[in-house]
């Protein structure tokens, strides 16, 4: 891998600097503030488009050249950007053919960034020669540690449906399948008669009165990914063509649902990833940890790098909530805990012009003498006393399933309930491992599971046959092996894969299922365990389950299905399947056998009563011999990477994690026998 990792030694520390945006006064303080926090990182010129190529093939780069040596001067690094994604206005007017097309057919405005078709070839010219500009410039320049190309494909362009996009989609289908014929058979266009003479006749997924042909409309979301990928790689060569410096692009994972990252992941030198808490969610540290985990698994378990978060509110969300007191470092070690070499901000200093002012910054509009800029100075240390961490890995027992063509399958319209959604599924499967805290890293239901004592794979509603046979390996082998209802249903076209559901996990689940009964809104069902303990609440769904080689665990004790299967278990070879029919609570306090009693889902009350999801989740990571650190209180985050353990307290109180010694790498502390985290804060111990 060219040049990993990008800087000479430690954690990367920095964030986006537009200084353009200011007089070269403000430069000079800038970058002895930037020395003041520790910053050794800046990423350059993502938007700076327009103002280095301010007429067509007429370049000015003096400022960049000022900014650049500036920061050489102060022995800060520059993560070097191509600005393509902000094309400038001369081009929009100059190239009308570029201009995105919504699904409803309306050409967007220009006035922002983003607004350009990825297929166009007049932008495909254009960004490829500034990008050769740019890094003819600056490939030698002493301050240059890193390429990054462009900024968040596909975010706000991932789809267009204009007359190019539709000929280069055409164009795409031909390569894909060759004959028309091969293309009928993949969509079933039998259906409804919709059989296309020539690849000329195809359009686009447009809006249109009823649904869709589905196998379309994958199609055509594989398609948009190549054409940036496409994008990406022609800038990448141009870069090439005068440096051997790491290559990245700034993925969006999981809040860009248009891009497949795993199709993504082997283009770039080094994952680097943005992500911005949703502020108001309840659990907002456990998604961005399932974010930072997703990454690590895109990334191959390589280090990665956080290249964009927040230090406080961002401009976008309904209410914009400032973090607390403590949380942008909690947030910011949570990922380094789970892999990432970097600490990465979106901005430096904080926008007075634009869509972006009231977005927070490491330099807020209230200057220095506030809260924010002494915890970017205090994040600083930190980093710098976090060094030796850098390179190390995250070992993972568990893994869960997460296939973005699944995840745009399970969501295409006219679906068995509106109420099954990917993010919510997988979700919810992660939570609870987290609350057990388990380390998990996230798989292609194709990729090698051997590593693994456990795999997930929650709603796996799109699932090939050879993704089958790869799971039914995997069990065999002696892995173990849980999946909720709903997966294996389709084949890569959106196509019901033959005979009774599950089509292609029948054999590994034993099992069939007759008929879905999608819940009511807000419907609930209870299930109950067949012999023992166990039990739950189960929602959005209730099927008829046939068990075959499988054996019940739990039972539907109520609704569609009251007496057959809701949890199952088949043993096959060396290994286990479980499967679970219905979306269980997380916790349910059936304790006694009988079902729907306490319906008690506190916090509190979930550690002593830990059925639902979290029981049956114990029970199959007990089965699969996953091995987690006991006794550590509900709200304290663990990861090890390498030989470091990150705790970290989300809670109001101390806490205390039992079978901890050796010393801290923040304060020093020696730890003999258990560590004592204050509330809110973090501790790192070289064990
Ligand atoms: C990112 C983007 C940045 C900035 C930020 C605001 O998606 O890359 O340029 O807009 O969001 O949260």
């Amino acid at each position: 891998m060219p040049g990993y990792p990008v800087l000479p030694d430690g954690l990367a520390y920095g964030g986006d600097y537009n200084p353009e945006q200011w007089p070269e006064e403000v430069w000079q303080e800038d970058v002895r503030l930037m020395r003041e926090a520790g910053v050794n990182l800046v990423t350059v010129g993502v938007f700076n488009w327009g103002l280095i190529e301010p007429a067509e093939d007429v370049y000015d780069f003096d400022r960049l050249d000022r900014i650049l040596d500036l920061l050489h001067t102060e022995g800060i690094m520059v993560d070097l950007a191509t600005p393509t994604s902000s094309p400038p206005v001369w081009f929009r007017n100059r190239y009308p053919g570029s201009r995105l097309v919504d699904r409803e057919g309306r050409v967007l405005g220009g006035a922002t960034r983003h607004s350009f078709c990825p297929s166009s070839p007049d932008y495909a010219a254009a960004s490829e020669r500034v990008a050769v500009r740019l890094a003819e410039r600056y490939s030698g320049h002493p301050a240059l540690a890193m390429w990054h190309v462009h900024n968040e494909y596909g975010w706000a362009n991932a789809h267009c449906y204009c007359a190019t996009s539709a000929e280069a989609f055409r164009a795409w289908l031909r390569e894909r399948y060759g004959d028309i014929g091969a293309v009928n058979a993949a969509w079933g266009t039998t259906f409804w008669g919709l059989t296309y003479g020539s690849f000329d006749e195809i359009e686009p997924p447009v809006h249109a009165p009823v649904g869709l042909l589905t196998g379309l409309q994958l199609d055509f979301m594989r398609f948009s990914v190549d054409a940036h990928v496409a994008n990406f790689r022609r800038e990448r060569a141009a870069v090439r063509r005068f440096s051997d410096l790491p290559v990245t692009t700034n993925f969006m994972i999981p809040n860009c649902k248009p891009m497949d990252y795993w199709r993504w992941s082997a283009e770039v030198d080094v994952v680097a990833n943005d992500h911005y808490l949703d502020a108001e969610g309840p659990d907002a540290h456990i998604d961005l940890a399932m974010a930072a985990d997703l990454t690590r698994s895109v990334a191959g378990g390589r280090p990665w790098m956080l290249m964009e978060h927040s230090t406080g509110a961002v401009n976008w969300q309904p209410r914009n909530l400032a973090k607390r007191r403590g949380e942008m470092r909690r947030n910011s070690l949570a990922h380094v805990a789970r892999g990432s070499d970097s600490v990465m901000f979106f901005q430096w200093r904080a926008s007075r012009h634009g869509a972006e002012k009231f977005h927070s910054a490491m330099v807020p509009h209230a200057g220095t003498d506030s809260e924010v800029w002494r915890d970017v100075v205090d994040l600083g240390t930190d980093l710098g006393r976090l060094a030796p961490v850098r390179g190390s890995r995250v070992e993972a027992d568990v893994a869960v399933v997460w296939d973005w063509e699944s995840y745009w399958a399970l969501e295409l319209e006219w679906r068995p309930s509106a109420d099954l959604r990917f993010r919510e599924r997988v979700g919810a499967f992660y939570a609870a491992l987290w609350r057990e805290h388990v380390t998990v890293d996230f798989v292609h239901p194709s990729a090698d599971l051997s590593a693994y004592r456990l795999v997930v794979a929650p709603s796996a509603y799109l699932l090939t046959e050879a993704s089958a046979k790869n799971l039914h390996r995997y069990v065999e082998a002696g892995g173990h092996l849980l999946v909720s209802f709903f997966s294996g249903i389709v084949d890569e076209n959106d196509t019901i894969h033959a005979g009774p559901y599950p089509g292609v996990l029948r054999e590994v689940l034993g099992l069939s299922v007759e008929e879905f009964h999608p819940l009511r809104e807000h419907g609930t069902v209870t299930v109950a365990p067949a012999t023992g303990i166990g039990g739950s609440v189960g929602r959005i769904w209730s099927e008829r389950v046939r068990v075959g080689e499988a054996m019940p665990v739990w039972t539907f004790a109520d609704g569609p299905d009251a007496g057959h299967p809701a949890v199952t278990r088949h043993d096959l070879g060396a290994g286990a399947a479980w499967y679970v029919a219905t979306a269980l609570d997380e916790t349910h306090g059936a304790t006694d056998g009988t079902h729907g009693v306490a319906h008690d889902t506190a916090r509190g009350s979930a550690s002593r009563d830990p059925y639902g999801l979290r029981g049956l989740l114990r029970e199959v990571l007990d089965h699969a011999g996953v091995r987690r650190l006991a006794g550590v209180p509900e709200d304290v985050e663990v990861v090890r990477r390498g030989a470091h353990l990150f705790l970290i307290n989300h809670a109001d109180q101390p806490a205390t994690v039992p079978g901890v010694t050796g010393t801290g790498l923040l304060d020093g502390v020696e730890h003999r026998g258990s560590a004592t985290v204050p509330p809110g804060g973090v501790a790192v111990v070289r064990t």
